[in-house]
């Protein structure tokens, strides 16, 4: 009846089964461009299938790397680089290409990428990469619309971030990991997926101190050598199920679920209610309760409560009883998809980097995904609507989850790719 790429969902039902969290998505995207700075190969266990890996698998072809895939592993092989442009189209469509900068530059001293897109979720400056990457010894000019980054050889040095960043930290890591000398990098961000490029580089020869604080110190190696290394799974995608989890007032068991890495989300889920064991790897959820509003929830850098995971919890807040308050700190433009639930009956009211949030039954709708987060919180929406939901799009949600579909599914909710 509908068949415009979108994901059909019949509502009302507690979620219960059991499901395996796919690796990361944030940590896949800057090892694959770390592969570079190996001529060798680059093998990545766990890597999640989602398009915006696939993406950065095609950059990495044009680039002139080998890549492979068997199950879930990804070899990359870096011997034959033979470009240091990035291919417009391609780069254009995921603003992690950026991080394509310091690892091309790691490699080849020039690198020449697109000015990086992704989801539309605010201005996303670049400036403290090209700050970080200039103190290296990069420098940078624009000839038609792509930026061109040459060096005579990378140095290291000090930088200091005026303001936490995860993708101009990884950036910069990419870039001192390989220059002469030594680097010390502050003010870093201390993001897991940061700390997992940290350890991602080490496993691979590179010498850095200090990850998972803010403080790197980095002694530059010539280049990186052949690595085995498991993503770890992914923080957002068990975040995004826990809130499936709350919203039908379901159960529901998370296989490997990195719960260290989830404090803020899990805190936030005690707070609505929600009740939950760790046990062995396993992650097991009772929803029933996950009824109460939160006075107020404000996404913060690592660890407080991630930007990436506002949007889902904003949909089970929408059906909580009572009022709640969201405070967006990180993106500016992150509440895009607040029109769309409120074709479902949300009663949600922005103002600036303010949402409030007056808890209210939904019903199914046809919706239109614009981003990928925004998208995964129309769907669970959906799980809790009356009737049928539509949400359009979905190749915005395919950038970052392997198969939204299947995952809840085997939670027992009947959602279906049309
Ligand atoms: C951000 C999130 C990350 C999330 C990713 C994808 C944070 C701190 N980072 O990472 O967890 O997975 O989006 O949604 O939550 N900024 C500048 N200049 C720059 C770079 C960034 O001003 O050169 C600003 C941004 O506008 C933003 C803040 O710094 O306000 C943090 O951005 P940053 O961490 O770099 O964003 P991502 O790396 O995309």
């Amino acid at each position: 009846m509908y068949g415009l790429n979108g994901i059909k969902i019949t509502g009302g039902i507690p979620l219960q089964g059991e499901v395996q969290i796919q690796g990361s998505k944030n940590a896949a995207l800057p090892m694959m461009a770390a592969a570079l700075l190996n001529r060798g190969t680059t093998v990545l266990l766990g890597c999640p299938k989602i398009s915006d890996v696939f993406l950065m698998e095609h950059i990495l072809n044009h680039l002139g790397a080998k890549t492979c895939w068997k199950g879930n592993t990804l070899e990359i092989h870096g011997g034959d680089i033979t470009t240091f442009t990035v291919d417009e189209e391609a780069g254009s469509q995921m603003r992690s290409s950026v991080v394509l900068l310091g690892s091309l530059l790691g490699r080849c001293q020039s690198a020449a990428v697109p000015y990086p897109g992704g989801c539309v979720i605010g201005k996303r400056p670049i400036d403290l990469h090209l700050d970080a990457l200039k103190r290296l010894g990069a420098v940078f000019r624009e000839e038609n619309g792509m930026l061109i980054a040459e060096t005579c050889g990378l140095q290291g040095a000090v930088i200091s971030f005026p303001k936490s960043s995860v993708g101009a930290t990884q950036n910069a890591i990419l870039g001192a990991v390989c220059a002469s000398g030594e680097s010390l990098l502050l003010g870093c961000s201390k993001e897991p997926e940061v700390t997992w490029l940290c350890r991602f580089l080490k496993a691979a020869g590179a010498h850095i101190l200090g990850e998972g604080t803010d403080t790197l110190r980095i002694r530059g190696v010539r280049e990186l050598h052949d690595v085995e290394f498991q993503i770890p799974a992914d923080r957002i995608a068990a975040g995004t199920y826990v809130c499936a989890s709350a919203i039908t007032r379901g159960e529901g068991v998370l296989l490997g679920a990195p719960i260290g890495e989830m404090e803020a989300l899990l805190w936030a889920y005690g707070k609505i209610g929600g009740q939950y064991r760790y046990n062995s790897g396993k992650l097991t959820l009772h929803s029933l309760n996950a009824t109460k509003p939160v006075q107020l929830l404000e996404t913060q850098i690592y660890p407080g409560f991630p930007t990436d995971l506002q949007s889902v919890f904003m949909a089970v807040l929408a059906t909580a009883e009572g009022d709640s308050c969201i405070v967006e700190n990180i993106f500016e433009d992150r509440f895009k998809m607040v029109s769309q639930l409120q074709k479902m009956g949300a009663l949600i009211e922005v103002c600036q980097s303010k949402a409030k949030i007056r808890g209210n039954s939904l019903t199914g709708a046809r919706v239109e995904a614009q981003e990928l987060r925004g998208g995964a919180a129309l769907v669970l929406a959906g799980l809790a609507a009356r009737g049928e939901t539509y949400v359009e799009n979905r190749h915005f949600i395919e950038r970052g989850y392997e198969d939204i579909c299947r995952d809840l599914s085997h939670m027992g909710a009947r959602i279906l790719k049309d």
